[in-house]
């Protein structure tokens, strides 16, 4: 019903609007209490078999949300709802910000894509917190990031107050250093950077009760070189996992018409070239470093395919715009009768 009705009708409008919408409806609905708990049993795939322990946290199935759908953590009671394993809020930053000027997110229907600019806007970390001191069954991930008009020889302290904020509230924290969209972000991939920002994340979880991994976020535009010196940041600090990726710079030949926009692209043109950073880190920790894979998902054939190689868990964002909220319903289902 959503590939044949709603979609067609939801793509008629501006995206981000229909974002914004449809977020409204969402709430709207939600409030028959009726309703939640039917969406509910509808959309939940519970079994063992889905399953999965990774540094220390325990996801109830393998599908999740990437970061900047639920940028302001708004709506995790109603996602959980949907049946996904976990939910990725953020990018957050200390300050809250508006991101780039509009029109700022593209669909390319005919490439199954996006092309977004956004900007990191969101609420900033005090508002984000107080949403997330709401008890929530679904496991949730803390993206954290750095404000536009932060120079990068001041972006340890973003991440630093957002790590220290978010600490008691989320399960497990993402450095994101590869959005395209924050002029000079990707330049803090570099290993000097990472140790630094590594050491004092790590001095101030060793002194917390509860240890909370950490996870970087990378881009899918680097070369082996440099995802072998990553790599090498993430065992000397003892790094609990990497998410690979995020969205590329890197066009291949597209069909759409807004194939020229600038910005990050997702969704099926991404898919391969996610999927060749996968099993190069896989191949090169020998399947020992958990890998959240990303890009270009919307079908089960593809997370299962991802899961192949190498990624311990997936996440979704365009797949959920192009596929609906069913999608994760539809990967769960289908991994039941897969060994991942
Ligand atoms: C509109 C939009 C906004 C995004 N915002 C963020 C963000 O704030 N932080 C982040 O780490 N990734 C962000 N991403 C990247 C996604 O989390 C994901 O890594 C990427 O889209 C590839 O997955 P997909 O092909 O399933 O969409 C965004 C993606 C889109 C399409």
């Amino acid at each position: 019903m959503y590939k044949k009705i709603i979609s067609p009708f939801l793509f008629l409008f501006d995206p981000e609007k229909i974002h914004t919408f449809t977020f409204f409806l969402i709430k709207f609905f939600f409030k028959i209490p009726v309703l939640g708990f039917l969406i509910e049993s509808f959309y939940k795939v519970e079994s063992p078999k889905l399953t999965k322990k990774l540094f220390g946290l325990t996801f109830e199935n393998p599908v999740g949300i990437a970061a900047g759908f639920d940028k302001n953590a708004t709506h995790i009671s109603e996602f959980e709802k949907f049946g996904f394993g976990f939910i990725e809020i953020g990018t957050v930053t200390p300050k809250p910000q508006q991101g780039n000027p509009k029109k700022r997110l593209f669909r390319l229907k005919e490439d199954v894509a996006i092309i977004n600019r956004m900007g990191f806007n969101n609420d900033g970390v005090t508002m984000i917190k107080n949403r997330l001191k709401k008890k929530y069954k679904v496991l949730i991930g803390g993206n954290i990031g750095k404000n536009k008009t932060t120079p990068n020889s001041d972006a340890k302290d973003d991440y630093l107050i957002c790590f220290k904020e978010l600490y008691d509230y989320v399960d497990y924290f993402v450095v994101n250093v590869s959005s395209p969209n924050t002029p000079g972000l990707r330049e803090l991939q570099s290993k000097d950077f990472l140790n630094d920002l590594f050491n004092d994340l790590n001095k101030f979880r060793s002194n917390k009760k509860i240890i909370k991994p950490i996870l970087l976020k990378i881009s899918p535009d680097l070369n082996q070189d440099k995802i072998l010196e990553i790599l090498n940041v993430i065992d000397k600090n003892k790094i609990d996992g990497i998410i690979a990726t995020n969205t590329t710079v890197e066009f291949p030949v597209l069909k759409s018409k807004n194939k020229n926009e600038k910005g990050g692209l997702s969704g099926e043109p991404l898919y391969d070239k996610s999927n060749d950073v996968i099993s190069f880190i896989s191949k090169i920790t020998n399947g020992k470093l958990p890998i959240i894979g990303v890009g270009g998902i919307s079908t089960p054939e593809q997370a299962i395919k991802k899961l192949k190689a190498g990624a311990h868990l997936v996440q979704l964002y365009t797949g959920i715009i192009y596929e609906g909220p069913g999608v994760a319903k539809k990967i769960n289902k289908s991994l039941l009768n897969h060994k991942f």
